[in-house]
């Protein structure tokens, strides 16, 4: 299976790439890469443009900007990166008929006790912006994408 992983410079995105690298053919994609490789999510063109040149069986997304204060101060970037970057993975997946997962994060909820443990049903109270940019995200993410089907492994 041909795995391509966002954010393959980063702390999760490595190791997901480590993971997977044991059994499938994994391509990365991250700001911090050089080449080709190094392609930015808030350019629509670029991230659909590599997708479909690629064409991956499954698009692992950990691509994020997860500094809770860098997000309060820097809206506008936090809701491009985390927000618009993963609706431009998301249709690019879409536009293969790929499946895609999404690493969103524990900030969608409030931290209520009465609540825990919270479930992915529960519907979400964002305790910060960064929560509120990946819960934005989430949505899309599950209004676009078919995950439906899963792929073989080849
Ligand atoms: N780490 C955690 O504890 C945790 C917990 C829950 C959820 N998550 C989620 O998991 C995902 C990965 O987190 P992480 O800890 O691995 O973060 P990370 O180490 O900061 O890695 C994120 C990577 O994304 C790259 N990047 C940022 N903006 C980009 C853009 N516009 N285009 C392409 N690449 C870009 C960064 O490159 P630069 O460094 O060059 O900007 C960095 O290499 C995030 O979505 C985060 O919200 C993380």
């Amino acid at each position: 299976m041909k795995v391509l992983v966002t954010g393959t410079a980063g702390m999760l995105g490595q190791e997901i790439e480590s993971v997977f690298k044991k059994k499938n053919e994994v391509i990365g994609i991250d700001l911090a890469l050089k080449g080709r490789n190094s392609v930015d999510i808030t350019k629509p063109k670029q991230v659909i443009n590599f997708i479909k040149q690629e064409m991956p069986d499954l698009v692992i997304h950990c691509i994020g900007l997860r500094d809770v204060d860098e997000c309060e101060n820097n809206r506008n970037k936090a809701l491009l990166v985390n927000t618009i970057g993963t609706k431009n993975v998301a249709l690019a997946t879409k536009m293969i008929d790929c499946p895609m997962v999404h690493i969103s994060s524990d900030s969608v909820f409030a931290g209520d006790e009465s609540k825990a443990p919270y479930t992915e049903f529960d519907c979400p109270n964002p305790v910060n912006f960064y929560g509120y940019t990946k819960w934005k995200a989430e949505e899309i993410v599950s209004s676009l994408v078919n995950n439906t089907t899963f792929p073989s492994t080849k």
